[in-house]
C-alpha cells in the first residue's frame, strides 16, 4: 500500500502549512476515472448571463457552502477509498464554469529539462492543453503560460531549474500592463518533491502540477487566472495517459517516444524516482499498439518505448492476461519487492509491436537489468527490426556497493548477463549508467567500478558523481561520507575509463557498412549528418 502512503503524506504535508489550508481545502484534488469531472451551476451561470450586479449576500448564496468544504474533507478512510482510481481531477469548485477553463488562446511555452520521459510528458501536457484551447509557441517571449518540465534525479538538476526561475522573474516583471498576466508553472519531479515549498519560495510561480497531474493542467491555469496560486501533486495508482496520444511537434520527424509504463518499485537506496514518480503502472497494450500503428501510418522510422523500467512492464488490464505465471527474472538477480505474477509481459509487448510494420526500427529505454529472461533476449537477437542496443545500468562494479544500493544483484551476476547477452545477441552494442562516490565508497570499490568498465567496454555511457536525494533510503540511514572533491576525481576517472573502453568497441566496427537512420545535420559540423545504426553487422 506504499502508493496509498504517498497520496496521503502529500496531503497531510499540504495540509499542515497555513499558506496551504486555504488552498488545500477549497483545491482538494482526489482521483476520479480518466475523464476531467464539472459541474456546473446554473444559478451562477444565469447570473452571469444577465450581467446582473451580484450584491454581497447573493455572492455568498452562490458561493462555495460550507458542506463544499466539508464535502471535500475526507477521512482517512474515505480518503483511501478513493485513491485507487485514476488521474488526479478535481470536482470544479462551484464558482468556476466548464467554458472558465478554455485557454483562450493563450500561447504556452514548454521547457523541458532532464530524461526522455520529462520530454514525452511536456508533450502529454501539451496534447491536454491544446484540446482546451491553448495555442503553442517556441517563443519565451510570446508567452502567456511558461511551463518548467523539471527533473529531480541530482542536485545540480534542481540548482538549473532555480536559476531559471531567478531569470524568468525579470520576464515576468517586464510583463506590460495591457497584457494578460504571464503565468509559471512548474511541472514534474520537482514539482513532487517539493510541493507547496515552491510556492512559497517563489513568488512567481502560479502553478504546480506533479507527474500523474497533468490532466488538471487546464483548471490549475483557470485558478491562477483569478489569482490564486495552486497545486496537484497526488501520484496516481493507475495514471499512465493511456488515452493522450502525445502531438508529434516536428512534422518531419523520423523517430517517436511512446510511453508505455511509468513509475518505479525498485527503491534503490539513492534514487528519488520511486517518490516522484510513484508505483510501477503499465499503460494496456491495446492503446500502444493503436499508438504505433499510427505513428507508423505517418511514416516515422522509429519508435522508442519509454518507462521508468520499461522491461518491468505488466499489463494486468485484461481478464485472459491475468494467469499466475511467474515472473522470470535475469539468472542471479532479484527483486527488491514481492514477486508479482502474470500479465502480459515486455517480451509479449515487443513481439505484437516488432510486427507491426518491419520497417520501422523498435528501441527501449530504460532498463533494469534484472528483466531480461531469456525470452526478450531472443526476441531481440530474432528480430530484424528490434535494434541490437542494450542499456544495462550497472551503478557499481562492487558488490559491496551494490548491496547497499540494494540493485538485487552482485558484480558476478551482473558480467554473466552482459557474457549471456553477447553470446544470444552478437555484435550487441551495450551502454550503461554508473555513480562516484556513494556512500561508503572506499578506494577500492572504486577500483572495482573501473576495471567492469574496462572489462565491458560499453559503447555509450553516462557517468554521474553521486547526490544525496531526501526522502531516500540512503539520506535516512547512510552516510554522504565521500568528499566532494573525491567524488569527482573518481568521476573523472571513469570517465577516462568508459572512453578508453568505447573507443575500443566503437573501433572494432570501422570499415563495416551500417544501415543508418538520419537524425539530421550533426551538431558538430553542418557538412555532417547525425543519425544511429541498429548494430546489426554487415561484413
Ligand atoms: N545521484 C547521482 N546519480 C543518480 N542517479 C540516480 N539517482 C542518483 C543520485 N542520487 C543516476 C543513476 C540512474 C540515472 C538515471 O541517474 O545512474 O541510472
Ligand atoms: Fe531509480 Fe533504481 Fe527505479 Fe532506476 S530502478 S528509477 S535507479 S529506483
Amino acid at each position: 500500500m506504499q502508493p496509498l502512503k504517498y497520496a496521503l503524506k502529500t496531503s497531510q504535508t499540504l495540509r499542515q502549512s497555513p499558506l496551504s489550508l486555504v488552498i488545500w481545502q477549497i483545491f482538494r484534488t482526489y482521483r476520479t476515472t480518466s475523464n476531467f469531472k464539472t459541474k456546473v451551476y446554473p444559478e451562477l451561470e444565469k447570473q452571469q448571463d444577465n450581467g446582473v450586479q451580484r450584491d454581497f449576500s447573493s455572492r455568498l448564496a452562490t458561493g462555495p457552502t460550507f458542506q463544499h468544504f466539508l464535502r471535500n474533507a475526507l477521512t482517512p478512510q474515505e480518503e483511501s477509498e478513493k485513491s485507487d482510481s485514476s488521474a488526479a481531477v478535481e470536482d470544479l469548485p462551484p464558482y468556476l464554469s466548464t467554458e472558465a477553463l478554455v485557454g483562450k488562446r493563450r500561447k504556452v511555452y514548454l521547457e523541458t529539462y532532464g530524461c526522455q520521459m520529462n520530454v514525452n510528458d511536456a508533450e502529454i501536457a501539451w496534447s491536454i492543453l491544446e484540446k482546451n484551447g491553448y495555442l503553442r509557441t517556441n517563443s519565451l517571449h510570446e508567452a502567456d503560460v511558461i511551463l518548467l518540465v523539471t527533473c529531480s534525479i541530482r542536485e545540480k538538476a534542481e540548482q538549473a531549474i532555480w536559476h531559471r526561475l531567478k531569470r524568468l522573474k525579470s520576464v515576468k516583471a517586464r510583463r506590460l500592463k495591457s497584457q494578460v498576466p504571464l503565468r509559471i508553472g512548474i511541472l514534474g519531479c520537482m514539482a513532487e518533491r517539493l510541493k507547496e515549498e515552491i510556492l512559497q519560495r517563489e513568488q512567481l510561480v502560479d502553478i504546480i502540477a506533479g507527474p500523474d497531474s497533468y490532466r488538471d493542467l487546464p483548471r490549475l491555469l483557470t485558478l491562477a487566472d483569478s489569482g490564486q496560486r495552486s497545486a496537484n501533486v497526488l501520484l496516481s495508482l493507475e495514471e499512465t495517459y493511456a488515452d493522450i496520444m502525445p502531438v508529434q511537434t516536428s512534422p518531419n520527424a523520423t523517430s517517436a517516444f511512446v510511453s508505455i509504463m511509468r513509475g518505479c518499485d525498485n527503491m534503490c537506496s539513492y534514487c528519488i524516482v520511486p517518490f516522484t514518480r510513484g508505483r510501477e503502472r503499465s499503460r494496456p497494450v491495446a492503446s500502444i499498439l493503436e499508438e504505433v500503428k499510427k505513428l507508423s501510418e505517418q511514416g516515422l522510422k522509429e519508435v522508442t518505448l519509454l518507462g521508468q523500467n520499461v522491461n518491468s512492464y505488466r499489463d494486468n488490464s485484461e481478464i485472459q492476461f491475468n494467469n499466475a505465471a511467474p515472473t522470470n527474472l535475469s539468472r542471479g538477480f532479484s527483486a527488491n519487492y514481492k514477486m508479482k505474477k502474470g500479465g502480459l509481459r515486455f517480451a509479449d509487448l515487443l513481439d505484437q509491436v516488432s510486427r507491426i510494420d518491419p520497417e520501422m526500427r523498435i528501441r527501449f529505454t530504460s532498463p533494469h537489468p534484472k528483466d531480461f529472461p531469456d525470452e526478450v533476449l531472443h526476441l531481440i537477437q530474432e528480430r530484424n527490426n528490434i535494434c541490437k542496443q542494450i542499456h544495462l545500468p550497472a551503478q557499481s562494479g562492487s558488490s559491496r556497493v551494490l548491496e547497499i544500493m540494494r540493485r538485487g544483484y552482485t558484480r558476478e551476476a551482473y558480467l554473466d548477463l552482459i557474457h549471456h547477452i553477447r553470446e544470444t545477441i552478437p555484435g550487441v552494442s551495450l551502454s550503461s549508467d554508473f555513480i562516484a562516490g556513494f556512500c561508503g565508497e572506499t578506494e577500492e570499490d572504486h577500483l572495482q567500478t573501473l576495471s567492469l568498465l574496462r572489462e565491458v567496454r560499453y559503447n555509450v555511457g553516462f557517468l554521474f558523481a553521486y547526490s544525496m536525494r531526501q526522502k531516500t533510503r540512503a539520506y535516512h540511514r547512510l552516510q554522504d561520507d565521500v568528499p566532494e572533491e573525491v567524488k569527482q576525481r573518481r568521476l573523472a576517472e571513469l570517465i577516462t575509463a568508459f572512453r578508453e573502453g568505447a573507443a575500443e568497441a566503437n573501433m572494432a566496427v570501422v570499415g563495416h557498412t551500417q544501415l543508418i537512420l538520419v537524425e539530421g545535420p550533426s551538431k558538430r559540423s553542418t557538412t555532417e549528418l547525425c543519425g544511429r545504426n541498429d548494430v546489426t553487422l554487415e561484413a
